[in-house]
């Protein structure tokens, strides 16, 4: 098996600096957790931005990059001006809300193209510094969709695969970028190109048909001369591990006093990052109506609402982070009385441990995000179910909603059809509950990280064999 270079903005664990202490902490968010395993196993490199590292002075520095390769990490430093016009700027004020469907949020001027392309071509130089022949390489996501295409000009016999892991818009609202016909490019320097859904792969095909004029043929575009082919590959989770340590002896008494504490109520949950994709707005809205709507819930509903601080230094995620804060108070000011509030709302990160813990005691998880690529919380909380219960609410604008049927699929705009969806998931019978959990944790079972990671690779690497001698 080849040598594997993982490439992706973000490394699996970040460098954080508070005070004069510096500590190497994992990264949140889908893409380093889901992928932190299969580099694990591969005894590739792993190449992407540690976060901020400078104000370390030089034995920090050395410390800090001692840790990371030890961890197979190879780290690519970003300026300040980088991190607001390439990482804020570029890829989260235009791209992030572009594929979300938010074009609202997307500045009128487009001022930070040039900076994303100057890092996405620091990118290349690195990875083409790694290389070695007989490597595969594999890029991740929107924040670096031109490095396949700088890395096939400069490693012209390269095998290159990109993944998306957020959606891939309809052509009607990718049209609407300025930039379109370049990023497209940049992507058809790939191999294979993979997303999550099928609609994905549609959109796309769309978007290359009408700015490049290129046919799909089922799964394959011709350009410049080469094979490019495109796929639907469902990312999963490492669904044994969730399980193990759900299963662990140590975690019953967890849940237990999770349980404890909650003593005569019933346990909703949501995790997330703290992004306004993620629907957690309406979905306290759909809590507020039913304690609205049903005196009876009232004091007997616990909604443990995690949020994991995210790109704090662009203002819609601050203006985000007000709006909920805003609703949070609101419904505790109705509904709480001097013993207990109905929102208990936590604005950190928490450790794999942990979040099994809240997943195995939760009676309803609340995945309601108005517009998500895949979501692996969901995937989480059915692998950390052993028992075969708990009940889980999706959305069904989460990619996650084309593999698992077995959840109750609600539409995250309807806060009404939310809200009955909670007063369907609290009153579900036993039987009906097992039955559907078996069936999720089967689908999350059986395509798991290592089987998408093979199905993504294996592919990869059975195309046919590219021409080295330009090399
Ligand atoms: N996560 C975490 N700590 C937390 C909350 C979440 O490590 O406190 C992880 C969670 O386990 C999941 C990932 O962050 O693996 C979130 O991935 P998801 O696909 O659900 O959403 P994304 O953040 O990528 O949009
Ligand atoms: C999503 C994106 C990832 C990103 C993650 C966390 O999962 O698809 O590319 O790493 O969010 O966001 P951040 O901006 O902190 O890397």
């Amino acid at each position: 098996m080849s040598r594997l270079l993982l490439v992706s903005n973000r490394l699996p664990v970040t460098v954080k600096v508070e005070k004069d202490t510096v500590s190497v902490v994992r990264s949140a968010g889908g893409l380093a957790t889901g992928l932190r395993r299969p580099h694990e196993r591969s005894g590739g490199l792993w190449i992407g931005w540690p976060g901020d590292v400078s104000r370390l002075s030089e034995s920090q520095r050395a410390r800090v990059d001692a840790q990371l390769a030890e961890l197979r990490c190879v780290p690519l430093t970003l300026s300040a001006s980088e991190v607001s016009r390439y990482y804020e700027g570029y890829s989260n004020r235009v791209l992030w809300p572009l594929c979300h469907y938010m074009l609202e949020r997307i500045p009128r001027q487009d001022r930070d193209w040039e900076v994303y392309r100057k890092v996405n071509e620091r990118f290349a130089d690195l990875v083409a510094k790694h290389y070695e022949p007989g490597d595969t390489i594999w890029v991740h996501d929107y924040q670096l969709m031109l490095v396949p295409g700088m890395l096939r000009q400069r490693l012209p016999g390269a095998r290159i695969g990109y993944f998306h892991h957020i959606p891939f818009p309809s052509s009607e609202i990718f049209s609407t970028l300025p930039r379109r016909r370049e990023l497209l490019k940049g992507l058809l320097g790939a191999d294979l190109i993979g997303f999550h859904t099928v609609s994905y792969v549609r959109h796309f095909s769309g978007a290359l048909l009408r700015h490049l004029g290129l046919d799909t043929d089922i799964d394959r575009i011709i350009w410049e001369g080469r094979d490019v082919r495109v796929g639907a590959f469902p990312m999963g989770i490492d669904a044994q591990a969730f399980e193990s340590i759900a299963s662990e002896p140590g975690m019953q008494e967890e849940v237990a006093n999770l349980r404890r504490s909650s003593e005569g109520q019933r346990i909703l949950l949501g995790i997330d990052r703290l992004d306004y994709t993620k629907g957690i707005p309406r979905r306290l809205l759909a809590v507020q109506r039913v304690l609205e709507r049903t005196p009876a819930w009232r004091g007997r509903l616990r909604f443990i609402q995690v949020t994991v601080p995210s790109r704090t230094q662009v203002e819609a995620y601050a203006n985000y982070r007000e709006l909920v804060n805003e609703l949070v108070g609101r419904i505790n000011g109705l509904y709480g009385t001097v013993h207990n509030v109905p929102v208990h709302y936590l604005y950190r990160s928490f450790n794999e441990r942990q979040l099994v813990g809240l997943y195995r005691g939760a009676d309803v998880m609340l995945v309601t995000p108005v517009r998500d690529g895949m979501n692996l919380v969901a995937k989480e909380f059915c692998a950390a179910r052993p028992d075969d219960d708990g009940v889980l609410v999706l959305s069904e604008f989460a990619g996650a909603a084309a593999e698992l049927g077995g959840a109750l699929i609600v539409n995250p705009y309807d806060v009404d059809a939310m809200a009955d969806a909670i007063e369907k998931a609290l009153g579900m019978a036993e039987e009906e509950r097992r039955t559907r959990m078996h069936t999720l944790r089967k689908q999350v079972k059986s395509r798991d990280v290592h089987w998408w990671t093979s199905s993504f690779l294996d592919r990869l690497q059975s195309l046919p064999a590219v021409d080295v001698r330009a090399e």
